[in-house]
């Protein structure tokens, strides 16, 4: 095993999960668009290599999906649409600008 230092300046986390049970689940929203979408702006904006947008696993907090997080700034973005990804977007840049 190697430790290193993570080469994203921004990762952008994407819960794209189905629960198997009756919990809610952020694949019953929106996330899969909203990951595509993040995707694009990331290409469009040019924001490679300091960004890389990643689908997740459960994040642990299924009833506020769907669910985005960003790190290592531990923003989280809850109850996300695909008009929201603009607004994120936003908030990438600002970070980018840091
Ligand atoms: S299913 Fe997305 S946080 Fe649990």
């Amino acid at each position: 095993m190697k430790k290193r230092t993570a080469r994203f300046k921004v990762h952008i986390f994407i819960c794209t999960r189905q629960r198997e049970d009756e919990t809610k689940s952020c694949a019953e929203g929106e996330a899969s668009a909203v990951k595509e979408r993040l995707k694009i702006l990331a290409e469009e904006r040019g924001w490679k290599p300091q960004v890389r947008v990643s689908e997740s696993g459960c994040l642990g907090v299924c009833a506020a999906g769907p669910n985005v997080m960003i790190y290592p700034q531990k923003i989280w973005f809850t109850g996300v649409h695909l008009d929201d990804c603009d607004e994120i977007a936003e908030e990438i840049e600002s970070l980018l600008l840091d």
